[in-house]
């Protein structure tokens, strides 16, 4: 069966990696989590003690950056695991600003698409149908509404074992959204080819049935 590359966009907590994942296994293709990649120079920053917004700084810690990526989701920062840590609140945000960086945005585009190359892959963030994966057969832009999306998130973190807030998520998530859609490079939006889901009323089996529909469609 020809090998297809998918790709996923969509704002905060849409349940783009969920279905991600989901779909990949079903495919037997490979997920990539673009926004850990973001993440993991967030923690970086953090880590070093830098400010997210000083750029030159931010820029320059990417020349000693390793980020491996683990088929089973483990993500490791210079031989660190940095699976569950990238995860806090603190780096989501400085995730959102230090994606605003050219030099950021450069470096890590070009990784994904050499993880991307060959097909059978499947990427979520929010450039992939725009920028990363211009070609890709099949774009899928993801939406929910914003209570919808961090009920989502306050669920996923209480079941988590950690504390969470429903009101302080409902902030961060519409401010990343306001953050990611209103950068100069790359902002978060739909691609002109891509197919639009809202999943505010539907449940994951059912994303995940419309979204092997689309993929029965291009192979
Ligand atoms: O990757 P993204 O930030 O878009 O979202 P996620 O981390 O995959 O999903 C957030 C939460 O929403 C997860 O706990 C999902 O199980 C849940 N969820 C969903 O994604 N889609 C539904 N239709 C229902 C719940
Ligand atoms: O899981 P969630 O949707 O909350 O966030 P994420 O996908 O892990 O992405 C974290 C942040 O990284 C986003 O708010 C964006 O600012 C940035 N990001 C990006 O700019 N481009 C991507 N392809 C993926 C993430």
């Amino acid at each position: 069966m020809k090998k297809i590359s998918i790709a996923i966009d969509g704002p905060a907590a849409a349940g783009k990696s969920t279905i991600a994942k989901m779909v990949a296994k079903k495919l037997n293709y490979t997920y990539i989590d673009t926004g850990a990649m973001y993440r993991c120079v967030a923690y970086a920053t953090l880590k070093q003690g830098l400010a997210f917004e000083d750029e030159k700084a931010v820029s320059d810690l990417l020349k000693n950056m390793q980020i491996e990526m683990k088929p089973e989701g483990t993500i490791y920062l210079n031989g660190e695991d940095v699976t569950s840590s990238i995860r806090q609140n603190e780096v989501s945000m400085g995730a959102s600003i230090v994606s605003k960086y050219q030099a950021v945005r450069e470096f890590l585009v070009e990784k994904q698409r050499e993880m991307a190359q060959g097909g059978g892959v499947i990427l979520d963030g929010r450039d992939i149908g725009t920028v990363v994966l211009k070609d890709a057969e099949l774009k899928i832009y993801q939406i929910a509404s914003i209570e919808c999306r961090a009920l989502r998130r306050h669920k996923e973190n209480l079941e988590r074992g950690m504390a969470s807030d429903l009101e302080a998520i409902k902030k961060e998530i519409a401010m990343r959204d306001e953050q990611d859609m209103n950068r100069q490079i790359s902002p978060l939006k739909k691609a002109d080819d891509a197919i639009e889901i809202d999943t505010s009323e539907m449940s994951l089996e059912e994303v995940v049935s419309r979204v092997m529909e689309l993929v029965e469609s291009k192979i």
